[in-house]
């Protein structure tokens, strides 16, 4: 039995401020949920504030981003180092938007998943279609070459922590579901879990895709959270814009508490 994941993506948004009261809010509705869990990326800026916040809470902190070198001549860069000194956990690698906004290629993706293990934090990937692959029947094809080339050169043995955590999560984020109130269904979602899993049974064999949590993302809401993690396959959520509510985000996380 896989525990349930639900990450809050924040994005480009809240200030230190708003941050720190999100999380403090969030933090009283949630203090009793149990067997299910809760992490929150704020923007980098957050970060430190947050973590401060949550301590010794049922909370854990990501980040949404890194670069792939701990250290050196990188000007604006945030390296994995630096993400695990601060307290954080996961790291959110791959997202859509990256992809698109910051030509993030799998190639890059792949050297950020390896720094993030490396670095015995856990990695989310993100792999989704978009609506003109969906409509052009290239939905699979699409997330095996996402997952085949993101996962390129890891085994199995390096994806556990020293506390015997796995450090993979893949996210299935279809592109044109984040941020436009529609939602993938729950069988088409579902299918591509399936898909998903029998890709990592392929590239990392038995253990790690038995361990591993394959979240849904994408205009996740408390209206359709339930009936989505209501699927064997899908082992929790990323959520965006839901996220920025603690009230929306606490109902979510309660509703896989139900499943
Ligand atoms: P959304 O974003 O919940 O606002 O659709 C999801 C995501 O980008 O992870």
């Amino acid at each position: 039995m896989r525990k349930p994941l639900i990450v809050g993506n924040w994005k480009m948004n809240n200030s230190v401020a708003e941050s720190v009261s999100l999380v403090d809010k969030l933090k009283v509705l949630a203090k009793d949920v149990a067997g299910v869990e809760i992490v929150v990326a704020p923007p980098f800026t957050a970060l430190f504030s947050t973590r401060d916040v949550i301590k010794g809470s049922n909370i854990k902190l990501g980040a949404q981003n890194i670069f792939w070198e701990d250290r050196g001549a990188y000007t604006g860069e945030i390296s994995p180092l630096m993400i695990a000194d601060i307290g954080c956990e996961y790291v959110i690698i791959g997202h859509s938007e990256r992809r698109e906004y910051f030509k993030e290629s799998d190639e890059i993706v792949n050297k950020k998943i390896k720094s993030t293990i490396r670095n015995k934090l856990k990695a989310v990937m993100c792999v989704g279609e978009s609506l003109k692959d969906r409509e052009e029947g290239r939905t699979m094809q699409v997330i095996e070459s996402q997952m085949r080339k993101g996962l390129e050169g890891i085994s199995n043995s390096e994806l556990q922590t020293p506390n015997s955590e796995f450090q993979l999560v893949i996210a299935y984020e279809p592109v044109w579901a984040i941020g436009t109130g529609r939602n993938a269904t729950q069988s088409q979602a579902n299918d591509v879990h399936i898909y998903i899993r029998k890709l990592l049974l392929q590239i990392l064999g038995e253990y790690a895709a038995s361990v591993t949590r394959v979240i849904y993302g994408g205009s996740v809401k408390p209206s359709n959270s339930a009936e989505l993690m209501s699927e064997k396959e899908i082992d929790g959520v990323l959520i965006g814009g839901a996220s920025l509510d603690a009230d929306s985000f606490v109902q979510i996380i309660r509703s896989a508490c139900m499943v």
